[in-house]
């Protein structure tokens, strides 16, 4: 049995993409292995969304070359939105790779394996035959649109979900690539065009997660709450499909769905979260800026107004609702004036918490052309430290609030916060009075778990490690920036909403 060993960048949507083409590829009799010096089959699901996503790929690839010198039969894929960026050009620089599939062609991946093992294993020679299927090369010209979506819907309804799997949480795609073209982002040329999944598939996949045992499905999608599905006149939209996931899968405890897109968001869809008592009111809905002028230049086709409207929209339907953002800093040509907004908007929104990211010039897209990169290095980093500070104290504002509250927790597994004293995730230590002082020693069988509350919060607490993929209610006893701490309650209190 060849050994695969296959290693994931980027987003969930990637996460989700390795998963269907490691359940694949095991249908074929390769046994996936987490040892890539004794793999058979090398592959690299990429990323290209910064700069940073792919010098890790390009240092991984650097170490194969010398490898494959020796092991001729060695197989090497790079898969996913670095593909498809880079394409053939690739190949000048490593030329010891053997697979190149963009993102949209990956239900071709196990035959291009297969191929690709048996070309090598004739040779003595460091590779022969090549395997490259790319959206940006059209390889699927001979058959129309319609033909290449089925087929690549196929790589989602083969999803083969087994008992055994025991996953408590699953990621279902509803949607696949973007249509808005940011200026600053590659995922529509890496992903392709927006399409739309049948809501019969989407509502079976979650139908066959639950019955395996999953608890928490998250829809997935880039601008997922543009979601619309139109088959013989019946229409779907975003809200009919929650509402139908909801109806149909009543025994899912909880339902999410990442990203949203601030603009188009509709009521409908706000009422269908506060009225369906599964679908977690937690929203990730990334802002970008909080400048008007810098929001049009990113071509996000909104402005500061809009995006506050909708949060108060969304507060007004669920008051509870836990909220989640994405920031760029330094784009070109930002002012500290304008860089303040983006300070302004995390006070108003109270973000939950904020991906805070610099600038990164992406090949290909718009403001690379358009724009000199023009913020320095050192004004972004001080830029990209600060809206860390700002979002950190709301954090903890946010955090001191849920103190006393019961939670509804799913476990992931066990805590990595080996002191309650760890600084945070934003680096800024909460400040005094605040870290009361608690045992850290646990009796046998019990260690730190960490799990996470229905609005996405971290919740750090005792437990036995057998609870893993569990719901349990935690009421909560102190916390930090990121983190909530807290104790299993048995019999619970009246559960928070949202949390
Ligand atoms: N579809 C999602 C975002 C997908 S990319 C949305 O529109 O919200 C994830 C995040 O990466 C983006 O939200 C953005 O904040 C960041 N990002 C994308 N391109 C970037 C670039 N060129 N430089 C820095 N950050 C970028
Ligand atoms: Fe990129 Fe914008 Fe599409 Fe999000 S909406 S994936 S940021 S182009
Ligand atoms: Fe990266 Fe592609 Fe996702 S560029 S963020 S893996 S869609």
């Amino acid at each position: 049995m060849p050994k695969l060993y296959l290693e994931t960048f980027g987003c969930q949507m990637n996460v989700l993409d390795s998963e269907l083409v490691l359940s694949q590829l095991r249908g074929q009799g390769y046994e996936p292995t987490d040892d890539r010096h004794s793999a058979d089959v090398i592959i690299y699901n990429t990323c290209s969304v910064r700069e940073h996503a792919e010098q890790k790929v390009w240092s991984r690839l650097g170490e194969l070359r010398e490898r494959k010198k020796n092991e001729p039969h060695l197989v090497v894929g790079v898969i996913g939105c670095m593909a498809e960026r880079e394409g053939t050009d690739i190949f000048r620089r490593h030329p010891h790779i053997d697979i190149l599939c963009g993102p949209a062609e990956l239900d071709k991946l196990p035959a291009m394996v297969h191929n690709a093992c048996v070309t090598n294993r004739q040779s003595d020679q460091p590779r022969v035959g090549r395997q490259v299927a790319l959206m940006g090369q059209s390889v699927r010209r001979s058959s129309t649109l319609q033909v290449a979506r089925d087929e690549l819907e196929m790589l989602d309804l083969s999803r083969a979900i087994s008992p055994g799997d025991q996953m408590s949480q699953a990621y279902v795609r509803i949607t696949r690539g973007c249509n808005k073209f940011c200026t600053y982002c590659v995922v529509p040329y890496t992903r392709g065009p927006e399409v739309h999944r049948p809501p019969g598939n989407i509502i079976e996949e979650v139908r066959k997660l639950v019955d395996s045992g999953a608890k928490e499905v998250t829809l997935l999608g880039q601008t997922i709450n543009h979601y619309f599905f139109e088959q013989n006149g019946r229409r779907t939209t975003f809200a009919d499909l929650l509402y139908q996931i909801h109806e149909a899968v009543p025994d899912l405890p909880r339902l999410r769905f990442v990203t949203s897109f601030p603009r188009d968001f509709t009521d409908e869809a706000l009422q269908a979260m506060r009225d369906c008592p599964r679908i977690c009111r937690y929203l990730h809905v990334p802002a970008q800026h909080g400048n008007n002028r810098i929001l049009k230049l990113m071509n996000r086709g909104y402005t500061i107004e809009q995006y506050r409207e909708f949060i108060d929209r969304a507060r007004d339907y669920m008051p509870d609702i836990s909220i989640a953002s994405d920031f760029i800093v330094g784009f070109p040509t930002e002012t500290d004036e304008e860089f303040e907004q983006c300070c302004d908007i995390i006070r108003y929104a109270r973000f939950k918490n904020s991906f805070i990211f610099k600038y990164s010039p992406r090949p290909g897209t718009v403001a690379i052309d358009r724009f000199d990169d023009d913020v320095p290095e050192t004004v972004k980093r001080e830029r990209n430290n600060r809206l860390l500070d700002v979002q950190g104290e709301i954090c903890a504002q946010n955090n001191r609030a849920m103190i006393g509250k019961t939670v509804e927790v799913m476990v992931e597994g066990e805590s990595k916060l080996v002191s309650r004293r760890a600084k945070s995730n934003t680096g800024v230590e909460l400040g005094a009075g605040f870290q009361r002082k608690q045992s850290v020693s646990l009796s046998t069988n019990q260690t730190q778990l960490v799990g996470r509350t229905r609005g996405d919060q971290v919740v750090v607490f005792e437990g036995d490690l057998s609870l893993k993929g569990q719901l349990l209610d935690v009421v909560i006893t102190d916390a930090q920036q990121m983190t909530l701490f807290g104790k299993r309650v048995e019999s619970p209190a009246e559960l928070v909403g949202a949390s």
